[in-house]
């Protein structure tokens, strides 16, 4: 069953390695991943695939526009159900264009859940999968770009009253506990 409610939004927040795409499947709901679309853009050749791959091979974010574009489309395919957003927003210029898109649409914020791990645990996950992004300078340099303009986010949602904040460490299935909870 989906833990999404109809015509609502979860949004997952967290550093990389944390979880987001591993839990945003288990919830439920449509999950969009923004990492995912933009690989897909990729592997297809596309003209925006080239141009955000530079960015990700340097974990750097991708520009606003690029991934905010993406977002609108998937989210303006989608019907009633319930959405879980992996990696989007990313900074607060997102975040405040996922709510004029929402508004467009129609659409509620749920919640901003907050999946924490330490930073070693990041390294030590990602380091066992072999992404293309998952050399140990790039994974450093996503870490950065975490704190630096994805952390902010954590305030931004607080002050809206939507911030769940759950223990991401543990097994998956502990993690999905929390984040249900979180959201319930
Ligand atoms: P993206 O694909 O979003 O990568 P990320 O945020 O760095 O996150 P990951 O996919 O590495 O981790 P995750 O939190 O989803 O964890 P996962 O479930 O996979 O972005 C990649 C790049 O695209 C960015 O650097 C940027 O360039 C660009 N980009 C994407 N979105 C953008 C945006 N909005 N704006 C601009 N640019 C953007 O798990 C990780 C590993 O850990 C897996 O191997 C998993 O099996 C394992 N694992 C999961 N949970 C547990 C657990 N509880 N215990 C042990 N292992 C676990």
């Amino acid at each position: 069953m989906d833990d999404v409610p109809m015509g609502s939004v979860i949004v997952l927040l967290g550093p990389p390695g944390s979880g987001k795409g591993t839990q945003a499947e288990r919830l439920g709901g449509e999950a969009f991943s923004s990492g995912a679309l933009l690989r897909e853009a990729i592997a297809d050749g596309t003209e925006l695939g080239r141009r955000a791959s530079e960015y990700m091979q340097r974990g750097e974010l991708v520009p606003d526009e690029v991934v905010v574009g993406l977002i609108r489309d998937a989210l303006g395919k989608m019907g009633d159900r319930g959405v879980v957003l992996d990696g989007f927003p990313r900074n607060v210029a997102q975040a405040e264009a996922l709510e004029d898109v929402l508004a467009e649409q129609g659409r509620g914020l749920g919640a901003a859940v907050l999946i924490d791990i330490p930073d070693d645990e990041v390294v030590d996950r990602i380091s066992r999968r072999g992404r293309d992004d998952d050399d140990p300078s790039t994974v450093r340099n996503r870490l950065r770009v975490y704190h630096r303009e994805t952390e902010p986010l954590i305030d931004f949602y607080e002050d809206r009253g939507a911030l769940r904040r759950v223990d991401g460490t543990g097994t998956p299935d502990d993690v999905a506990e929390r984040v249900r909870a979180s959201v319930a």
